[in-house]
């Protein structure tokens, strides 16, 4: 009992400091439902300044499916050196519409990931706040329709970074990857 009240503390919290990260409003799940391609990641995570502008360059795709009971089914491919990473994971609905739950499956603590903006047939900006064990911190995503996605877009994410107080160093703009881009 005093755990579950302690991650329900804990779940709440996590929500609260949400209050600051807009929302799509009148979110309709199901017209975001299909193919994506990443186009753009940014991030306060120190891991992620480091090591993300050197390592990451290949944009990947993410497959959206609304499952039998509400959640998002969540699948993402990744292009390694010699093949094609596949995970797939299922974000769990919350009463917020465009807002969802996962949990660290290392540290069991809960992500929050929140659509922040999307026009459904051309771009979606994406926040998640997570955290590994002591560490939180906020990934935004910019997913497009297509493989390539506007200035105007850009300009958006641009803004929606420095927002979060991520200056244009841990903005990392993914290209065209030459392979793990089709359906299969
Ligand atoms: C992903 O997981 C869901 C449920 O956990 C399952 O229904 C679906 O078939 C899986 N998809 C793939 C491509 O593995
Ligand atoms: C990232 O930003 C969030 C708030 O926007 C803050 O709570 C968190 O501590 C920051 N993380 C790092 C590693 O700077």
């Amino acid at each position: 009992m005093k755990g579950l009240v302690f991650s329900l503390a804990l779940a709440l919290s996590v929500l609260y400091v949400q209050a600051d990260v807009p929302l799509q409003p009148d979110f309709q799940q199901d017209k975001i439902q299909g193919k994506w391609y990443c186009l753009g990641l940014a991030s306060n995570s120190s891991l992620f300044r480091k090591h993300a502008k050197d390592h990451m360059k290949d944009s990947f795709t993410t497959v959206l499916t609304t499952t039998d009971d509400g959640n998002v089914n969540v699948l993402t491919t990744i292009p390694k050196q010699d093949r094609c990473e596949k995970q797939n994971r299922t974000y769990i609905k919350t009463d917020v519409p465009g807002r969802f739950l996962t949990k660290n499956p290392r540290y069991g603590e809960d992500h929050v990931h929140s659509v922040v903006e999307t026009n459904y047939d051309e771009y979606l900006l994406a926040h998640s706040t997570k955290s590994t064990g002591r560490q939180v911190f906020n990934i935004l995503t910019m997913y497009s329709r297509n493989e390539d996605v506007s200035p105007e877009v850009i300009e958006k994410f641009r803004a929606l970074a420095h927002k979060f107080e991520i200056g244009d160093d841990c903005i990392v703009y993914l290209e065209k990857a030459d392979k793990c881009t089709s359906d299969d």
